[in-house]
This record gives C-alpha cells, structure tokens and sequence, in this order.
C-alpha cells in the first residue's frame, strides 16, 4: 500500500461513524453555528466561503477537531478568478490546449491564493444545442476537443505537466479539478437546462464520456454528478454511469462531489420518496460526497444502524476523500502556503489573459475591411458592449475583478488617440427594446470613417438555467445595426455572446464579423490588437453556428441518413418537392447547411492546403499510420492556420458519423512558407463500439482528410484499406 493510501486507512480506522458521515457534507457559506458543526467532526468541505472564514473554520477543523482533518473548500473557478479567461466556449475556440493548460494554471495560482483548494471545472458536457445556457461552460459539440481541452485544464488546475504525471505522485501542487457534470448534463432536451435526457449506450460512450474519461486519465481528482435524468434514471442515481462506468471500468480513485441540492431533488425526479431513500441510493450509486443538501447527514447513521446501508459503502466514500486531502497535502499546513493575493492581476496573468482572448476571437467574415489602417482619423464605436466592463468577463466568473476590466472602447480610444473615436451606445444595455438613443449612434457613424459595432448577450444571458428560445441579438440591436449600416459606412461587428448565435439578417450588411464570446479581462486590448492587425486571427469554431433556431441540433458529426441532403445546394428549396428525389433530409425553409461549419475561422491571410497522403494505404486493425499534408501561407501576412483530421468509416456494423475529428495542429506560417503537417492514426482513431458495442476497428475502407475545417471543402480524401491480420 503506498504511503497516501495506508494513512488514509489508518485515520478511517480511527473516525466515529459520525465523524466518516461528516466528511461526506459540504456546506455552502459560512453561518457561526458552522464553526460548532466543524468542532463536532460533521462537516468536511465547504464552498463559497471566501476571506478571513475558511481560515477560521480550517483552524477549527485541524486544531480543535478530534482527529484534526482538514476542511476542502471548493470553489467555482470556472475561467480564472480575479483575472477573467475567455469563457470556456472561447477557450476551446484556441484550439490550443497548451495555451489553455497554461490559462487554468494561472486561474489555479490566483484562487489558492485566496485559499481556495478546489474548483468545480472543467465543464466537459459535450453540448449539442446552443439554446443550453451552460454551452458557454464547456468545449462545444465535439468530444475529441472537449477531450483535449478537458484534460489540459485539469492538469493545469492542478499543476501537472502536460500529458500528466508520468510516475505516481504522492502530491498534487495545484487545486483539485473537478470534471462535470457526469453524465449528459449537455444533451437536456430543447436546450432547457435540468432538462431530461435520453442517450443510448453507444452515443453515450462514443460522443458524452470520452471527455470525462479524457479528465479521469488526465489525473482529475473529483467530479461531479449531474442534475438531469439519463435515460429515466437520475445522474446522481445512476449506478451504471457512476459504480460501473468511473469507477471500475475507468479505476476512478478520486471521490465524486453531487451537484447542488442534486441528491434530494432525486426527489422531484420521481425516483426516490424521500430524502432517506435519496440518500441511499445516491451512496449506492457511487456519490462520495454531498453538495449542499443534507440527506447524507439527516439519514446516513440511522441507515447504517438499521443494516440498510453497509458501512463498506460509508468507508469506499470517506476513502476517497480522505485520499484527495491527502493529495492535496491538506493535512501539511507548511506544503499549504498561506494565502498571498497579490498574484491576482498581476502583469503575467493581466498577460495571459490577453494571450488566450487573442487566440480565442474567431474571424467569421472579412471583405477587405480588416485589419484597420492605423492612419484613421475617426472611428465610431458604437453598441452595448463596447464599454461595460462585466458583461465582458461572462457568465460564473463571480470572483472576476472588472475593475481589471479593459474594455474594447478603451483599447480603441489607446490603439487611434481618444480625439479621434467617437463612442455612442445606441442601446443602453443588450436586451433594451428601447431605440431611442439609435439616432445619436447613427449620427456617430455618418461622420466616421468606420463603425466598429460591439453587439451581443449580457453575461446574464448564459450559463446556468440561462436558456434562449430565440437566438437572435436581443433587445433593439438588431434595428441598430440595421440604422447604423444604412450610413454606408464599412460596419465592423464584434459580437460578445456565450453561445452561437443566429446572425440571420445583420450577416450580408457587416463588411465584417469578429466572434470575441465573452473575452474575459483583457478582451478589450485582444479584440482592439486584433482589429488593427498588431495581432492576427487565429481562433476556430468549437461548434456549428446554425443559419436558425429550427435546424438546432446542427452539428458536423451527424450521420449520413439514407437520404442525404444533395451536397452543394445552397439556396433553400422554394415550393414543396413533388419528384421523389428531393425527398431527402432537409428543412424547406433553410440551407441544409450551418452558417458557419465547426472548425471555421479565417485570418488575415490565406492557407492552401495539399491533397492527403498516407505513408501507407493498406494496414491491419493494430498498426498506426501516418497522414500528411502541405500547408502554404499563399497570402501577404505571418497567420495561423489549424489544420484538422477528420476520419470516415463509411462501411460499419453500427453506422459512424460522416466525419469524425481525430487529431488538429495550430500552425504558424510566414507569407510564402510552406509546411508538412502530419498526424499518427492507430486503433485509437480508427476504432469505434461495433453492432456488440465492442470497441474495436473493424476492417474496410476509411477516409481521412487534413483539412481546415468540417466541410474539407474541395478536397479529397485519402483512402485507407483496413484488412483483417
Ligand atoms: C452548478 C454547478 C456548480 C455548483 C456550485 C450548481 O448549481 O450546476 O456547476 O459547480 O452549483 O456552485
């Protein structure tokens, strides 16, 4: 038994069953009657208590306890704490997993600094649906990025070099990670979060919990059960999902945390009658510790006396936390440094904050207006997040500082001199119907060379129970846009929003299209060094941007149906199709198309990319091959260019998507420069859950692109002959 595992057991030898039950409740916020809870060894993890109180709570539980056990107080460090990331959306939008370990890292560095030990982060639900609030939280619509992305930031959060800890460590350095919410959470019907979910096996394994286990294998140290019901059954309930798949397919070692309140609301579900049964079946199904609501506490002792709970299921639970508090050297106050916030907002994180808002803006049109001249001599900002300091750091970033805030006026006002940009709102705030302040906007933009529209969604118009019906731009901005456009004059959006959006109208009237998401602290100079060509464009979409509400879920690794849409029809059909052969998977009313594809984005130059080759077309189910492509910056500036691997088994015993990504690279090339990018393909890309949901790579053709988005427009794919050995 290692060292972290035996001290562990020889506390649990020595806690009460009052005191094991103890370390399973988490309270949110501190209330004086607390400090008695903690003394009595009832308590063993707190959130949201931030200050002098988690000292004073944490001096209780080591120094007035019976066994002295350390409290973990957790904390929602979703997209860094006093200085703001991108939301996560935006993050994986970089396609940078390096840049966005670096970015939890710094998050990580600044929360213990405010003695916080563990974040609930990240949010790997692979959302589908951008009407879902909580899409802002995570990685998109695709689970191989989510999965990079996810495991990036748990190592980052908990200070683990990249690809993990290659030995055992017996100490994590950073904060504890917290990969949520397991499982499903991001498949909630129309997009109505809490919403039920229903996932089959096999789409369950291949697109929902590759992220997690992506996370699990990163060495993430908790996660968190879900909200929703999967397939009739609550995530917090859910043996199958929790007991079978993390913790013995998976080898889980680290302890699952329920979400707020989720273990009674088991309740509500229809699933347990009362907080006692709530608390049982929760236990059973595999949750360590509960979030919030007390029936663990209330139940668990007189479950236990009455041989309706086994105390080997108290002990798994008490186990694993015991073990993570010891990762975290919990127990050693001198590993602990005691809280030093002077690296919140410090010049290396003000910096990284910028680095990772620059690579996550993605440029989604661009005719001839970008980058701007430095020589303009007035420049109209105009909208509701030009200057507003929150909105701009985005839904759960409750710790973010927008007095760090540098907004896109002010960065502007840097970049030309203050006398030459003229600021004028149009609309008070994003979701104001009220057009009155439109005309002195207008007028702005009659005597400007350029109008840079900064339009969207607040940052209360997602993340949690924050769905949208509708996804157009709220409130009176779309007339703005439309006024402001009918000068004339070249309108430049930056659209600020925790989702995609339908541009629907606003798209042919903008010369161009900066998405910024919501960019965080520094977005302001990222988006001002971004429009004037200091810095260039290199972020890609995460997920489709649907052309309207109707065609959501729209995603690239949909299946092919056995009517598939007609590739290169664009125009929506206009009458109802009487020839049978238009008889095929598409609306009547809209291009079958997104407006925008996963993986999309441009730069101020252009990339050529070569045909795909493979360094052999024949091989066997085990070997690993290689795919490669020329790249060519044939524009006039230095730019990025992320060339992605998309795979397709067009034959299979359970049918496969028409395009799977498998592998992507950001490149950076000089005007004129060429490169040869390449990715390994083994059983790990290829392999997928057969008809007997084995996973395996069955034999046959497949086709591989390297391409720069999900469409591998005009390109043909490489053909790969798979035989049995
Ligand atoms: C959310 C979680 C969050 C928790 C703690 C819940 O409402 O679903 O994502 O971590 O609250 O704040």
């Amino acid at each position: 038994m290692n060292p972290i595992d035996s001290q562990a057991e020889a506390l649990l030898n020595r806690m009460t069953l009052a005191e094991k039950i103890g370390q399973m409740r988490q309270i949110s916020g501190f209330a004086p009657d607390h400090v008695e809870t903690v003394r009595q060894g009832r308590a063993g993890s707190f959130l949201n208590v931030l200050g002098a109180d988690p000292e004073t709570l944490q001096r209780v539980a080591r120094q007035e306890t019976r066994l002295g056990i350390p409290l973990i107080f957790g904390r929602d460090v979703i997209h860094g704490f006093k200085t703001v990331l991108p939301i996560p959306l935006g993050q994986a939008a970089s396609f940078n997993p390096d840049l966005v370990r670096e970015a939890a890292q710094m998050a990580a560095r600044e929360a213990a600094s405010s003695g916080i030990h563990w974040t609930f982060a990240p949010m790997v639900d692979v959302a589908r649906d951008p009407r879902w609030g909580r899409i802002a939280e995570g990685y998109g619509e695709d689970p191989f990025l989510a999965s990079r992305m996810g495991a990036a930031t748990v190592e980052g959060f908990q200070q683990a070099p990249a690809g993990g800890y290659r030995r055992r460590t017996p100490a994590v350095p950073g904060i504890a990670a917290c990969p949520k919410h397991y499982v499903g959470y991001g498949a909630a019907e129309s997009g109505r979060d809490y919403n039920t979910t229903l996932i089959p096996e096999r789409t369950l394994r291949s697109v929902y919990l590759p992220p997690f286990q992506a996370c699990v294998k990163a060495g993430a140290l908790t996660v968190m059960s879900a909200f929703n019901e999967l397939n009739d059954i609550p995530a917090t309930g859910h043996q199958f999902t929790l007991r079978q798949i993390l913790k013995r397919e998976w080898r889980f070692r680290g302890f699952v945390v329920s979400d707020w309140g989720s273990v009674v609301e088991m309740i509500q579900h229809g699933y347990c009658a009362d907080a006692r049964e709530a608390a049982r079946t929760a236990l059973r199904a595999g949750v360590d510790m509960e979030m919030v609501s007390t029936a663990f506490a209330d139940h668990l002792e007189a479950l236990v006396t009455e041989g309706q709970v086994p105390m080997a299921w108290i002990e798994e639970a008490v186990r694993r936390i015991l073990r993570v508090k010891l990762l975290l050297g919990l127990f050693n106050p001198e590993r602990r440094s005691t809280p030093n916030p002077s690296v919140q907002g410090s010049p290396e994180h003000l910096q990284m904050a910028y680095r990772a808002a620059v690579e996550s803006c993605v440029l989604l049109k661009n005719e001839g207006v970008l980058p701007l001249p430095p020589s303009l001599r007035s420049v109209a900002v105009v909208g509701p997040l030009a200057d507003s300091p929150t909105d701009q750091l985005g839904c759960w970033a409750p710790d973010g500082d927008p007095r760090l805030t540098q907004t896109v006026l002010q960065a502007l006002q840097e970049c030309f001199g203050e006398a030459y940009v003229r600021y004028a709102p149009g609309v008070r705030s994003c979701r104001d119907p009220d057009s009155s302040q439109i005309p002195a906007a207008v007028d702005a933009v009659r005597n400007a060379e350029v109008a840079i529209l900064c339009v969207g969604e607040d940052a209360g118009l997602s993340g949690e129970a924050h769905c949208r019906a509708f996804l157009n731009l709220p409130g009176a901005q779309e007339q703005l846009v439309a006024e402001v456009a009918s000068t004339g004059r070249p309108v430049i959006l930056v659209i600020m929003a925790g989702r995609p959006l339908v541009l629907g109208p606003i798209l042919p009237i903008a010369r161009a299209v900066l998405w910024a998401w919501h960019p965080g602290t520094m977005g302001g100079a990222a988006i001002a060094a971004l429009l004037t060509g200091r810095e260039s464009p290199s972020g890609c979409l995460p997920v489709s941007f649907p052309r309207a509400v109707g065609q959501i879920p729209i995603y690239y690794n949909h299946k092919n149906t056995g009517r598939p849409a007609p590739a290169g029809i664009r125009e929506a059909p206009t009458g109802t199709p009487i020839d049978p052969k238009d008889f095929t998977a598409r609306h009547l009313d809209v291009d079958v198309t997104p407006e925008f594809p996963f993986g999309f984005g441009l730069s101020y130059t252009q990339f050529r990319y070569g045909p795909t080759r493979l360094d052999r077309t024949r091989a066997t189910a085990l070997d690993t091959i290689r795919a490669t492509a020329s790249v060519t910056n044939v524009g006039r500036q230095k730019g990025a260019t992320v060339a992605q691997l998309y795979i397709r088994d067009p034959v299979a015993s359970a049918t496969r998507p028409v395009r799977e990504l498998k592998g992507f690279q950001k490149i950076w090339l000089e005007p004129g420069q060429s490169c040869e990018v390449s990715f390994e393909i083994g059983p790990g890309e290829l392999a997928a859950y057969d008809a007997e949901m084995r996973w395996r790579v069955e034999p046959g053709r497949f086709l591989l692109w390297i391409a720069s988005d999900s469409t591998c427009a005009g390109l043909s794919p490489a053909e790969l002959d798979v035989r049995d050995m």
